[in-house]
């Protein structure tokens, strides 16, 4: 695997590329992740992934300073799935000078659920995004369903500003008790760990209600909440909504239920189509 921590390096190696594939990450990798890049080498001649963790993104009181990087072994893991090249910028190359131009996507999309949570998250999601497809100018570009409201920004994103790239959604990897795979899991204590996938099973056990014909979302969602609250955890949202655009659903859409709890120092977030 190659490996270009700069914009003209990178450039020069994809000159005259075949079908790109790309999977941008914050590193830490997981089997979720290379979920994506296997998926990526089946849609593509040349695999692109790069390891950039995105001081737009992070809320001042955020994690920016202890998100885990573990660049060697990131590096060992795309070798194996089969990544032809990382693109691995520091702060320098992708941000010389502060950044002043950034992307606002519509506020109803991103002042809700996470965005409501963490606001200015999605605007530095979607600024850090389209310069990576700037710089990579793939064909494909691969987003896991895992960071579900971030898939629906972005794919809003590719087509408002008609950028030539398909966005492709890949399943969410779970451990075996049905958590899904994080980079914010290595935070949990054992007894945390344990707990964690409640959250899933909260989520699973609405799929479930509504397959069988529960149309009262509302107290769906209120039993979730407090359902996590009696075991410790502090929720944020359990939301059942459309799955187009996230807001709330109608007869017939197509549907998502979406959760984000704190478990001690954690947030977790998941969510399933229904
Ligand atoms: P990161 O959290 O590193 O995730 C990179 C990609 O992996 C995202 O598309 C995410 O949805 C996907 N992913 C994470 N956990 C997954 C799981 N359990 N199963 C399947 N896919 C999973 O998301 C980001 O980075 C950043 O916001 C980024 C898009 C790179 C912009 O900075």
């Amino acid at each position: 695997m190659q490996i270009h921590p700069t914009i003209a390096g990178l450039r020069a190696a994809l000159a005259d590329a075949g079908r790109v594939a790309f999977v941008p990450t914050m590193g830490n990798l997981h089997d979720g992740h290379i979920a994506l890049m296997r998926q990526a080498r089946s849609q593509a001649d040349v695999v692109v992934a790069s390891i950039f963790v995105n001081r737009l993104q992070f809320g001042p009181k955020e994690d920016f300073d202890k998100y885990p990087r573990t660049f060697e072994n990131d590096c060992a893991r795309l070798t194996d799935a089969g990544v032809d090249i990382l693109f691995a910028p520091d702060e320098g190359e992708m941000y010389p000078t502060p950044q002043r131009y950034h992307v606002e996507p519509d506020a109803a999309h991103i002042t809700i659920l996470e965005g409501a949570v963490r606001p200015g998250h999605f605007g530095g999601v979607a600024t850090v995004v389209l310069k990576l497809f700037n710089i990579v100018q793939p064909d494909v570009a691969l987003f896991g369903k895992k960071d579900y409201q971030q898939l629906m920004v972005l794919r809003n994103m590719v087509r408002e500003l008609a950028l030539p790239i398909e966005v492709i959604p890949g399943e969410t990897i779970r451990a075996e008790d049905g958590l899904a795979l994080s980079s914010r899991n290595g935070y949990l204590s054992a007894t945390e760990r344990a707990e964690a996938p409640r959250l899933y099973r909260q989520l699973d056990r609405i799929r479930s209600r509504i397959a069988a014909g529960e149309r009262d979302f509302l107290r769906l969602e209120t039993e979730a909440v407090a359902e996590l609250a009696a075991h410790g955890w502090q929720p944020d949202y359990i939301a059942i909504r459309r799955r187009a655009d996230l807001q709330a659903a109608a007869n017939g859409d197509a549907l998502v239920v979406l959760g984000a709890a704190r478990l001690g120092n954690t947030r977790l977030i998941d969510n399933l189509e229904i």
